[in-house]
């Protein structure tokens, strides 16, 4: 079932909508087209109470105060950060907006996470809304007039399955992500220390002491607070005094996946205080392990308080920087080529 509202209205004042998907399991999942996010995903836990596993907020209004957190949201055209803010593409350099120090964050403040898109389908049938925005030609600074979609499907095993589409009439960039932070407590149960995580990857890309963009290398996870190989409390080693979580005050950090861009499991998590389990697949070549380390303490769905460290972001992308990096696969997307990725969350007791 589809249930169908009005959601408030961007800055442009653009009407967005909200749509309420539920499965047979009477799982629910709700994305609004402001920013093509997700605002909530409630699953029944082991003691049969519902649960709502990702931080929101309950009107556009507060997603557009509290834009630099990226609750949910869609990220594009390039997601995470580029270094000095600038790109070369066919020995041209475009300049993008330095949002975070002299760098780029999430495709700066012009981004597509904050803008309504229009709704292009709802199939009731199928548990899916797609969205589709135009991004223009350097808008954000990228080259081409971009066409992006974005379909949200419930499944019937209770995953919601993110599928992006993009074309442009000029070659670009195209790195798109979903920014949910889960806390598989419950949205408003506070620090996620406990919930335990494993991520499929050997191996992570270390960042220089400032700025948070990677120095290039690729370095074995083993033997570091990096090491999720193993199910680990996300809370067991944060703190460590290790050079890497003390330049981003905990995780934030891009792991390069064993799958190497081939569909397939990226990490799961767990919580043993409401038995749900989370798998995240993708066919990304990396994740991007954000702890809410910089989540300032603000009311969010419900008046629920949330907080540092109250959720953790799995973003599966291409690496950080990767425009600047060549031995990182690249972003680049050809003019008139398809760009077409999915990633999917599940939620399940098992
Ligand atoms: C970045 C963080 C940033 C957060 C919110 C994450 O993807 O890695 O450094 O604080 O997004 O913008």
């Amino acid at each position: 079932m589809i249930v169908r509202e009005r959601f408030g209205t961007d800055d442009s004042g653009k009407e967005a909508e909200l749509f309420t998907i539920t499965n047979t399991n009477g799982t629910q999942l709700k994305v609004t087209t402001l920013g093509a996010t997700i605002v909530s995903f409630v699953f029944r836990d082991k003691e049969g109470t519902m649960r709502d596993v990702v931080l929101g907020y309950d009107e556009a209004a507060s997603y557009l105060e509290q834009k630099g957190y990226y609750f949910g949201a869609t990220v594009g055209r390039n997601a995470n950060r580029i270094s000095g803010a600038r790109v070369t593409i066919g020995g041209v350099e475009y300049a993008l907006e330095a949002n975070s120090g002299a760098n780029n964050l999430h495709s700066g403040s012009n981004g597509v996470s904050h803008r309504v898109w229009d709704t292009e389908r709802v199939d009731e049938k199928a548990g899916s809304v797609a969205m589709k925005l135009l991004s223009k030609d350097l808008e954000q600074g990228f080259p081409g007039n971009m066409t992006i979609k974005v379909t949200f499907t419930l499944t019937g095993d209770d995953a919601v399955r993110i599928d992006y589409e993009a074309v442009s009439d000029k070659d670009t960039i195209a790195n798109f992500t979903n920014h949910s932070y889960f806390n598989l407590a419950g949205h408003d149960s506070g620090y996620i220390g406990e919930q335990k995580l494993k991520i499929y990857a050997n191996a992570f890309t270390p960042v220089a002491p400032t700025g948070s963009v990677p120095t290039g290398e690729i370095c074995p996870v083993e033997g570091t607070p990096l090491d999720f190989r193993e199910f680990k409390e996300i809370g067991r080693e944060i703190n460590a005094d290790y050079d890497q979580l003390v330049y981003t005050k905990g995780y934030d950090h891009n792991f390069v996946l064993d799958g190497g861009g081939r569909f397939g499991l990226m990490a799961e998590a767990i919580c043993e205080a409401t038995g749900i389990h989370l798998y995240a697949y993708t066919d990304r070549p990396g994740v991007q392990l954000y702890a809410g380390n910089f989540i300032e303490t603000h009311k969010g769905k419900g008046g629920a308080l949330y907080g540092e460290r109250h959720g953790f972001c799995l973003e599966a992308q291409c690496f950080p920087d990767a425009v600047n990096i060549p031995l990182f696969e690249t972003p680049l997307l050809k003019a008139g080529e398809a760009y077409s990725s999915a990633t999917m969350y599940r939620l399940s007791l098992d």
